[in-house]
């Protein structure tokens, strides 16, 4: 049997990395090659199968996602929105969504997260539909010091995760994705604030470890995993994205496509969303997905 698994966007955070290009504006919104960043995240959610969806926002900032979003209705999901008055931490995000997930496991995405690769949309699925699961997600880097580094016995069991560490014990950072289960907001009510002022997700992801209770699946090979959160990859995500869609004629990151291949929209509303594009290429894109489409 399928466990409803409810999702959370984490999309507020200070984007100081980013400045001055967040001067203004949340880094969630800034474009990746043709898209707001959020569209990515978002899209993984649905491609997984979630419709119910938290997204959790800087104060002040509710108008412009809700201009871009909605309340989801377009994409045939339920958006709700909550305020994070501080950047206090990923693990915070579940303090926040306490009403919003009544007691549901759930689906956490970072709002600057991008996940590409069949074999990786194949990963989540199934940590989706395996029953009252907890996972994350590992993925080899180059500087692991910038994350949380997965730490490995001599059975290749995961002994604990280390945010940030000067001397990491593995190459394999923790990827800003991550299912858990019910039990999540009671966990997450157990962890104080680190020396940095931060509700954090390594501690959260400790407590499931030191419970026995949490997979960890890595992503191989073919899949591609960004970390948006600088300027250089901010662009090294853009050129990526361009390429592929250069590449193979397909878009990435489009929750109107996904709708409409979920079969959450039909025909005539992919039509309709497709005009909010339709002097440019996306629109068109959108437009081409319909069979027997008329362009005249
Ligand atoms: P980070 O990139 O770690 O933090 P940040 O966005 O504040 O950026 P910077 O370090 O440059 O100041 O955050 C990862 C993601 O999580 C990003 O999408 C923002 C989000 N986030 C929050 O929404 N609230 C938080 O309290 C934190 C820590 C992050």
């Amino acid at each position: 049997m399928l466990i409803l698994r409810k999702g959370i966007i984490l999309a507020g955070g200070s984007g100081k990395r980013l400045s001055p290009l967040t001067g203004c504006i949340s880094k969630q919104l800034l474009p990746v090659y043709n898209k707001p960043l959020i569209y990515y995240p978002l899209t993984t959610l649905m491609l997984i199968g979630i419709k119910d969806i938290l997204i959790i926002i800087n104060p002040g900032e509710e108008k412009l996602f809700k201009k871009l979003l909605g309340d989801g209705k377009n994409f045939g999901i339920n958006l709700n929105y909550k305020i994070q008055n501080k950047p206090e931490g990923i693990a915070q995000s579940f303090l926040i969504a306490e009403d919003f997930l009544g007691g549901d496991a759930c689906v956490l995405v970072l709002g600057d997260n991008i996940f590409y690769g069949d074999n990786l949309f194949k990963i989540l699925q199934n940590a989706y539909n395996s029953k009252n699961s907890s996972t994350i997600f590992g993925y080899k880097v180059k500087d692991p010091e910038r994350y949380g580094v997965i730490e490995f016995d001599k059975k290749n069991k995961v002994k604990s995760i280390i945010e940030k560490p000067l001397n990491p014990k593995s190459k394999y950072a923790v990827t800003g994705i991550y299912f858990y289960d019910k039990n999540v907001v009671n966990y997450a009510k157990k962890i104080s604030k680190s020396e940095r002022g931060e509700f954090e997700i390594t501690d959260l992801n400790n407590i499931y470890i030191k419970k026995g209770k949490l997979k960890v699946e890595i992503f191989g090979r073919g899949s591609a995993w960004f970390d948006t959160g600088t300027h250089d990859s901010l662009l090294e995500a853009s050129n990526f994205i361009y390429t592929l869609e250069k590449r193979q004629s397909l878009k990435i990151g489009s929750p109107e496509e996904v709708a409409w291949r979920n079969k959450w929209i039909d025909n005539n509303q992919l039509l309709n969303l497709s005009k909010f594009s339709n002097k440019n290429e996306y629109g068109k894109y959108l437009e081409e997905l319909i069979p027997f489409h008329d362009n005249h």
